[in-house]
């Protein structure tokens, strides 16, 4: 009888240790989850993605550090060209050097893109789902802004108009946009962003662009207007400027 008590008592107090080491694990994967929604650290000097590697894993497999050479770190100029912004009904092109371009920002968490606007152009609405940006202005004039979450019950504008030399920073995540005010004058813009791949979501792409398309039911509710508004919008060209 005492056995039993004693062998009882000594599973009710493992059932305790379980549940507060589940606590624990469950309280340590939100903090590690947190932790890792950007990029991961390297773990070595570096790890230049092996793209013919058939080994998936989170970004890409390293090659042999032995196989690496000054190469795999460098892209020939090519940031210095104008890119083409008439074919964009949006009057903007991205070009962007993440690690598809450059394999040995793997594991490295940045990148870098070039970002020409055609006059009255603008890269529009979207958000990096991995990536905080840094933005300088090179030539022009650039009207800047981003929305933070839903958070303190509002949506608030944070926007500026930028001039040359001038930086500023969209936060990780948020939706923002760049928009060349200037009628006459084009204007080119560098950014920086905090992993190898960062992503973007063009927020008029994603919605009204998606193939198949999103059900007109639930985005007229979703915008509230007549479903053949919407029907007017899925039937758009929604292009990618991002390259
Ligand atoms: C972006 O520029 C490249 C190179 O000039 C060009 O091939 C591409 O068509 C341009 N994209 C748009 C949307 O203008």
């Amino acid at each position: 009888m005492s056995e039993r008590k004693n062998s009882q008592s000594g599973h009710q107090s493992l059932m305790a240790s379980t549940s507060s080491f589940c606590f624990l694990a469950a309280l340590l994967a939100l903090v590690s989850w947190q932790a890792i929604a950007s990029d991961p650290s390297p773990l070595q000097d570096f790890c230049v993605a092996d793209m013919h590697s058939p080994v998936r894993v989170n970004g890409f497999a390293c090659l042999n550090p032995m196989d690496v050479n000054v190469d795999h770190f460098f892209k020939a100029a090519m940031l210095d060209t104008p890119r083409n912004t008439q074919d964009s009904k949006a009057g903007s092109n991205v070009t962007l050097i993440n690690v598809m371009q450059l394999p040995s920002l793997n594991t490295l968490g940045i990148s870098i893109a070039r970002i020409d606007y055609a006059p009255l152009g603008e890269n529009p609405p979207h958000t990096h789902p991995r990536a905080t940006e840094i933005l300088t202005v090179l030539e022009g004039t650039l009207y800047v802004g981003f929305v933070t979450s839903n958070q303190n019950n509002m949506n608030k504008l944070f926007s500026k108009v930028l001039n040359k030399g001038d930086v500023f920073v969209f936060p990780e995540g948020l939706i923002h946009f760049q928009f060349n005010p200037n009628p006459h004058q084009p204007a080119v813009a560098i950014a920086a962003l905090s992993s190898q791949n960062p992503g973007a979501i063009t927020i008029a792409n994603a919605v009204f662009g998606s193939k198949p398309p999103i059900s007109d039911d639930v985005l007229a509710k979703a915008f509230q207007v007549e479903k053949g508004t919407i029907d007017w919008l899925q039937a758009q060209f929604w292009e990618n400027n991002h390259y």
